[in-house]
């Protein structure tokens, strides 16, 4: 993985470096992924919580595409197109320190549908947050997930994130308001770190007592 990065001000990466392991590529959108976001725009979630269009209208994916390479000269984030081993785009994930408290950043993730149960967007979790762990302003990772998420929340968990608790009515997602759980990693904790909540995962599996 090649982690090196010139630095805007602050100590932030000016440049998108491209992350690898032995199973995902996450790299800058180009032009030709153009297809995964049309595929993603018939998603019925990803238009939801993502500025991916709900319609499969290619101006608007490209439009799309222009926007992920804005968020790092706008000093937003890092949007990384992940790919698989052929360097084909199946999907995106994001890195965004808080505008507020750029201490905090959030991740975000979403795959196509037909490049689900890969075990990619594990992998890209966990190449994204030992890159935001070189980053020196950034001492917490977040994800917000909905509970009813259970894909979502196997990977959180997977990669070590802490429950932290229910965020009720937190965010709006179509036309209601949402329960989010909130995960969370600290630097200098072990990924398994001081349990906060057990994990669902492992609350659906125990016996009834
Ligand atoms: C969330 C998402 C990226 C997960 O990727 P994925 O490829 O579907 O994940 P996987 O298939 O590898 O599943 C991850 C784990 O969840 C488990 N899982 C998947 N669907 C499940 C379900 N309905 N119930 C219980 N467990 C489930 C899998 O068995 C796997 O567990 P394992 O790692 O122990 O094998 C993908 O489902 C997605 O893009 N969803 C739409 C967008 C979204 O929800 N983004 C996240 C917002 S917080």
């Amino acid at each position: 993985m090649n982690t090196a990065h010139p630095t805007a001000g602050g100590g932030r990466p000016s440049r998108l470096p491209v992350l690898s392991d032995d199973r995902v590529r996450l790299r800058a959108f180009r032009a030709e992924d153009l297809a995964l976001i049309v595929e993603a725009s018939a998603d019925s979630l990803i238009p939801l919580i993502t500025t991916v269009p709900s319609s499969s209208d290619r101006w608007a994916a490209r439009a799309y595409l222009t926007r992920q390479a804005r968020r790092l000269s706008t000093g937003a984030g890092y949007s990384f197109a992940i790919a698989d081993a052929g360097d084909r785009a199946v999907g995106q994930i994001g890195l965004w320190p808080r505008r507020d408290d750029p201490g905090r950043a959030g991740i975000g993730y979403w795959l196509a549908a037909s490049a689900r149960g890969q075990g990619y967007a594990g992998a890209a979790v966990r190449l994204v947050v030992d890159w935001a762990w070189t980053i020196a302003s950034i001492d917490r990772l977040e994800l917000f997930i909905e509970p009813s998420n259970a894909a979502s929340i196997a990977v959180a968990e997977a990669t070590g994130f802490a429950r932290e608790g229910l965020l009720r009515s937190w965010m709006r997602i179509g036309d209601t308001r949402r329960d989010m759980l909130v995960y969370s990693l600290i630097r200098g904790q072990s990924e398994s770190g001081p349990e906060i909540a057990p994990p669902l995962s492992a609350r659906a599996t125990s016996p009834k007592s």
